[in-house]
């Protein structure tokens, strides 16, 4: 088994004479948590959209020694690539235990309609053996008192959570996942970290993890790689990476609430006022390139 488990080279997405994603290469080894900050419009959602194959890209993404490049979103998916997206997409009228067992069953379907209908003693044995998973999975998750609330009853914070464990249901070996902490509770976000830190030991599975919040990326990666403008500005260590200037005046001038959490101007001088913006809005920044023929 090689030490990479994904590798990627040459990434590129045009988005109609934006490059988005800009001849982006790295590797993630096996096992570890690779962040990737970078200020709004950078490009991290259009690579994970590259790498798991719902953008039209350049370059090659080899998973675990196999090159997917050419291969649908769905057939990466079953060759162990898991990805969230920035909003979870989960159907609201089910409880978190019909979330999970319909995730499993749709990974494990082994069995035919007709055998489904006429409860063949292995659909049974099948549906045993769903179940036990579900509750292994609601466990490692914490997500005890919610097993038997709809989605559309639990908090954004926990309804993130499910959406995660439909992931690890299909058994992921490189899971992607997009801000992981958007739009959920303070306190939701401080358990977050802990739990993705388990998740990691329980599974095995190598983490790529797009994240505005400074402290949380900082906590759970081993490394981290900083975007901007569709390209790879650097990767090294979390304090390296998020207090190297380039990445401070990556994100100054952009969204200055960002770059205070992150703490990374402590060192700054004082920086020039900028305009308060509703949450973490701002013109985008992606590179105009010239019209191709
Ligand atoms: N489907 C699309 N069609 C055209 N352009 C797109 C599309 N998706 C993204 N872009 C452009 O690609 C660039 C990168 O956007 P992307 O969403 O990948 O940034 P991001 O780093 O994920 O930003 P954020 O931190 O706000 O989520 C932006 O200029 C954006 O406008
Ligand atoms: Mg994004």
């Amino acid at each position: 088994m090689p030490d990479v488990a994904l590798a990627v080279t040459g990434l590129t997405v045009n988005y109609g004479g934006v490059l988005a994603v800009d001849d982006v290469s790295f590797d993630a080894e096996r096992g570890m948590v690779l962040g990737f900050v970078g200020p709004n419009g950078a490009g991290k959602t259009t690579m994970f959209d590259a790498i798991t194959g719902f953008a039209r890209a350049r370059g090659r993404v080899v998973l675990e020694g196999h090159d997917v490049s050419d291969l649908a979103p769905e057939a990466r998916s079953r060759a162990g690539l898991g990805r969230s997206f920035q909003d979870a997409r989960l159907f609201p009228s089910l409880t978190v235990f019909e979330t999970l067992a319909m995730a499993f069953e749709r990974h494990v379907r082994a069995e035919g309609v007709v055998s489904t209908a006429i409860g063949a003693p292995w659909v049974r044995r099948s549906e045993r053996r769903v179940s036990e998973r579900v509750e292994e999975l609601i466990s490692l998750m914490g997500l005890g008192a919610f097993r038997d609330k709809f989605v559309s009853e639990i908090s954004t914070g926990s309804r993130r959570i499910v959406d995660l464990a439909v992931i690890l249901a299909h058994d992921p070996s490189v899971l992607l996942l997009d801000e992981p902490s958007s739009g959920i509770a303070q306190r939701e976000t401080e358990a977050l970290g802990p739990m993705l830190l388990k998740i990691r030991e329980q599974t095995g599975a190598t983490m790529l993890v797009i994240e505005h919040d400074m402290p949380l990326i900082r906590a759970i990666s081993d490394e981290i790689v900083a975007l901007d403008t569709g390209s790879v500005l650097t990767r090294g260590k979390p304090d390296e990476v998020l207090e190297d200037p380039r990445l401070v005046s990556a994100y100054l001038g952009t969204d200055h609430q960002i770059v205070d959490r992150s703490g990374a101007r402590r060192a700054q001088p004082p920086a020039k006022k900028v305009a308060a913006k509703k949450g973490r809005q701002r013109p985008l920044q992606a590179k105009r390139v010239a019209k191709e023929a």
